[in-house]
């Protein structure tokens, strides 16, 4: 039987509530707090993945506070969870009440579960979980031993170690504000006991709210079996009241992935500078360079190498791929092909094997064929290139004619010349050349060159006739005595310019 079953078989648990409702005075935001970001995730998504693998009969979200904002997303990230309003923030009791309210068929054991509790793991709510089934309990909380106890309710407990009651710091008295073991803002309790309790909490503290925490203290007066768990690891319990803290608790969060993802063989150069989300899978072998932050739903194969410097958003990036210095959202970046320095790849970028994106350059939902190189300077938006071509520098794919987009398609085998303008919708086939700064508006067959630019004229002797006694008229008047003399090979008008490359 693994922790998460009742000997039955069924869920250990019937439901799970997370209380969310609260303002969040102390963020100062117009956002509401469950809904501040870290690692990927809300914290109300962190606290849903940690209780998700409960697999709960049903999952109720208390909102209030900005709740249209919250329901929306809610609506996103659990389409299946069940928010419930609480319309007047009157505590965390009354929250947890108004939340069974709404449930009135749910029995047995009840997951109550802070919103703002994003370092939760599924681990500790596991043996939350299996504690309480073990032991028999009424109510379990989940504490910890913490070095600063600041502002957290506090665990007391009597002579024989047994939990009596959890007192807020602001009610607490001194010897009780001196306790390190808090409450971590997780309980499990059975829906008759916390009912029942939760039917009589009062507001006789120093706020006048109705506390979810009292309901722990009348269990314990009814002579119920009530108990405490410790969390192994005591950031599990951190909430996140303010700016600060929220840093914080950022950062513990990527510490936690990093150090995951250095066990499983990535090389991550600089911890301090490197960010990764929790969605965000990377194969061993694969190096981060500092600056690196890899978002979403990014994956990074074995022996990738990102960064320094780069942010990676829904990407990924396959087996041996190199990305410096880049920004990259929605891009597929194919197996051993090179991105950046400076590069801009957008939504719907895909990267055949072998392929480069250089310095300066910025593409849009574009393919990019097996081999092939678009390596300075250019704008690549709505087109698909074939294998082997070669973009040349400064390159615009003109996609966009004020209303609408086209696309390009280039072929096998071309050769873009720098400075081009490829006006679309336009096709050029394969192994076809297109002139340097061209304007290219008709289709080039294969094999051709598209030629589309004025024919050069060199107007003689005008730097001495229009610039006299300038630098550049000496200059030039010595380069024609040179050519005078027997020998010199000269400067002729018709030299072909040379091609840079
Ligand atoms: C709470 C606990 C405290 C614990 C700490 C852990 C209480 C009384 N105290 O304190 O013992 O150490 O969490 O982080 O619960 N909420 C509602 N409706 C309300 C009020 C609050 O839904 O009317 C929600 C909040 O959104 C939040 C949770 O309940 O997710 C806790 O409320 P909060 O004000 O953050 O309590 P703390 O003072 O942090
Ligand atoms: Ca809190």
């Amino acid at each position: 039987m693994s922790p998460q079953e009742t000997p039955a078989g069924g869920p250990a648990v019937a439901a799970v509530v997370v209380l969310a409702a609260g303002q969040g005075t102390r963020m100062r935001s117009s956002t509401p707090k469950v809904l501040h970001a870290l690692g990927g995730r809300s914290m109300l998504g962190h606290v849903l993945a940690a209780t998700a693998p409960l697999q709960a009969g049903v999952t109720v979200v208390v909102v209030g506070s900005g709740r249209d904002q919250v329901e929306a997303h809610l609506a996103e990230i659990a389409p299946g969870a069940l928010p419930v309003v609480q319309e007047e923030q009157r505590g965390s009791g009354h929250a947890a009440a108004v939340a069974l309210a709404a449930v009135p068929e749910v029995e047995g054991p009840v997951l109550l579960v802070n919103g703002d509790a994003p370092l939760l793991r599924e681990e500790t709510v596991g043996a939350l979980v299996a504690e309480h089934t073990r032991a028999g309990h009424a109510f379990t909380v989940l504490t910890a031993a913490v070095d600063d106890p600041t502002g957290l309710g506090r665990i007391v407990r009597d002579a024989s170690g047994a939990v009596t009651a959890i007192v807020e710091e602001r009610d607490a008295t001194p010897e009780q504000r001196a306790i390190r073991e808090v409450n971590a803002g997780v309980y499990l309790g059975d829906a008759a006991a916390l009912r029942s309790g939760l039917a009589r909490i009062g507001s006789g503290n120093d706020q006048g709210e109705l506390y979810v925490t009292d309901v722990l203290g009348l269990l314990v007066a009814d002579g119920a079996p009530v108990g405490g768990v410790r969390a192994e690891d005591p950031d599990d319990v951190l909430g996140c009241n303010d700016r600060r803290e929220l840093a914080a608790r950022r950062r513990t969060l990527n510490d936690r992935v990093l150090d995951r993802l250095m066990r499983e063989g990535v090389t991550v150069v600089d911890p301090q500078t490197t960010w990764v989300d929790v969605t965000v899978t990377v194969g061993n072998d694969a190096v981060l360079e500092p600056g690196t932050h890899l978002q979403g739903t990014t994956t990074v194969a074995s022996g990738a190498v990102v960064g320094p410097d780069t942010t990676l958003l829904d990407c990924t990036v396959e087996a041996g791929a190199e990305v410096v210095r880049s920004h990259c959202l929605g891009a597929v970046i194919g197996p051993e092909s090179t991105v950046g320095p400076f590069s801009y790849l957008r939504p719907g970028t895909r990267l055949a094997r072998g392929s480069k994106v250089g310095a300066f350059v910025e593409t849009k939902n574009v393919e990019v064929g097996e081999g092939s190189k678009v390596p300075h300077l250019s704008y690549v938006g709505d087109a698909t290139i074939g294998r082997g071509s070669n973009v040349g520098a400064a390159t615009v794919f003109v996609n966009y004619d004020g209303v609408a987009k086209h696309r390009t398609t280039i072929g096998d085998q071309v050769r873009i010349g720098s400075d081009t303008m490829l006006v679309a919708p336009v096709t050029v086939g394969d192994g076809a050349y297109t002139a340097a700064g061209s304007v290219i508006t008709k289709d080039v067959p294969p094999g051709a060159m598209g030629v589309a630019r004025a024919a050069q004229r060199n107007v003689g002797g005008w730097v001495r006739r229009r610039r006299p006694g300038s630098p550049a008229a000496e200059a030039a008047a010595a380069a024609e005595r040179r050519a005078d003399a027997p020998g010199d090979p000269g400067v002729h008008d018709d030299d072909e310019g040379q091609q840079s490359r």
